[in-house]
């Protein structure tokens, strides 16, 4: 009985209905507008350049056959994905470090098809926001564990940014691999769904808060795109295969939106901060109100924010005036 119910807790999430593609309105940009406000989401089905995708992910797959948790994937194909071969997970670098480090995004979106087709979505040139996080998800370990990591909107997270978010699927995603399941028509009316908790940081969404119908998936496929609105409800879904859930998640605007400024930081205090970039310097105020946060998303306030964010390291930044709104890492 006891493991029944255990078994029932962790394989409990809400029935998901299949996302909608908004294949149809590219070049609309009305279209395209009200959908962003209304669903939430665009989904572009078999959009980006199979081959670019596949030169992306290669970086992924070295990244796993150097940590011997896949066998040697040789000439076969990758894009349904690679199977765990059931290696140590010990030492296994969850949030890909060493493909950070190495940048393989900016290669990605200077590939001609891929540039081509975000500047035919935004009929302007993309501005990439480099927040970038690369995922290699193994099965999940501990089948105890809720298949819901965590719901979440971004946009109480980085006020103030109005970036899209971007997630491409690296290889096929099918429902037992788990990946991204949003909730549809719920961005509209930008409403935090975050409890606030202690030190003015987001508490996690509880499921209840979200209407058990609104909830989206599809199998995804390498050559998809997802882009989502920053009010959107979201989570991952646990990883229930043998295989591995490759994904890229970026930050992507128009050039014509008002973009983040990107730069190093040369001075930074609890209540300024200077950075420089290829425009020059810049100087901003920091007042209780900015959102000055870490990794993880927590607000730092105090002596918190100059222990975390020092002179020389690169950072992000939403801005009125003179004044932060956003001081982000972007990792
Ligand atoms: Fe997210």
């Amino acid at each position: 009985m006891a493991s029944q119910a255990v078994q029932h807790a962790a394989e409990a999430f809400p029935q998901t209905q299949e996302l909608k593609t908004h294949n149809h309105l590219i070049d609309d940009k009305a279209a395209l507008d009200a959908a962003w406000e209304q669903d939430g989401y665009w989904f572009f089905r078999d959009v980006l350049d199979k081959a670019a995708v596949a030169r992306l992910r290669q970086s992924w797959i070295d990244e796993l056959e150097r940590n011997r948790v896949i066998d040697p994937v040789g000439s076969s194909a990758t894009d349904k994905s690679v199977a765990y071969n059931g290696g140590s997970l010990e030492t296994f670098p969850f949030r890909m470090e060493p493909i950070a480090a190495k940048r393989p995004w900016v290669q990605f979106v200077a590939e001609q098809p891929i540039n081509a087709f975000f500047t035919r979505l935004f009929k302007d040139d993309p501005f990439w926001v480099p927040v970038v996080e690369y995922r290699a998800t193994p099965p999940q370990q501990d089948r105890t564990k809720s298949r819901i990591d965590a719901i979440h909107q971004d946009g109480p997270f980085s006020p103030g940014i109005p970036f899209r978010i971007c997630w491409i699927p690296l290889a096929e995603i099918d429902a037992d691999i788990g990946g991204l399941m949003l909730a549809e028509g719920m961005a509209a009316d930008r409403v935090s769904y975050h409890p606030k908790v202690e030190g003015g940081s987001n508490g996690a969404i509880p499921l209840d808060a979200i209407p058990a119908d609104r909830w989206r998936r599809t199998t995804y496929q390498a050559g998809d795109v997802l882009l989502m609105n920053l009010w959107t409800p979201h989570t991952g879904l646990a990883n229930r295969s043998d295989r591995f859930r490759l994904s890229m998640d970026h930050r992507v605007m128009a050039k014509g939106d008002k973009c983040p400024l990107v730069g190093i930081i040369e001075d930074i205090s609890e209540s300024h901060v200077v950075i420089r970039n290829a425009q020059g310097e810049h100087r901003l105020t920091i007042d209780p109100e900015t959102y000055v946060r870490n990794t993880v998303g927590q607000k730092l306030n105090g002596t918190a924010i100059t222990d975390f964010h020092t002179i020389g390291r690169e950072v992000i930044i939403a801005y009125d005036g003179d004044r932060a709104s956003v001081v982000r890492p972007p990792h």
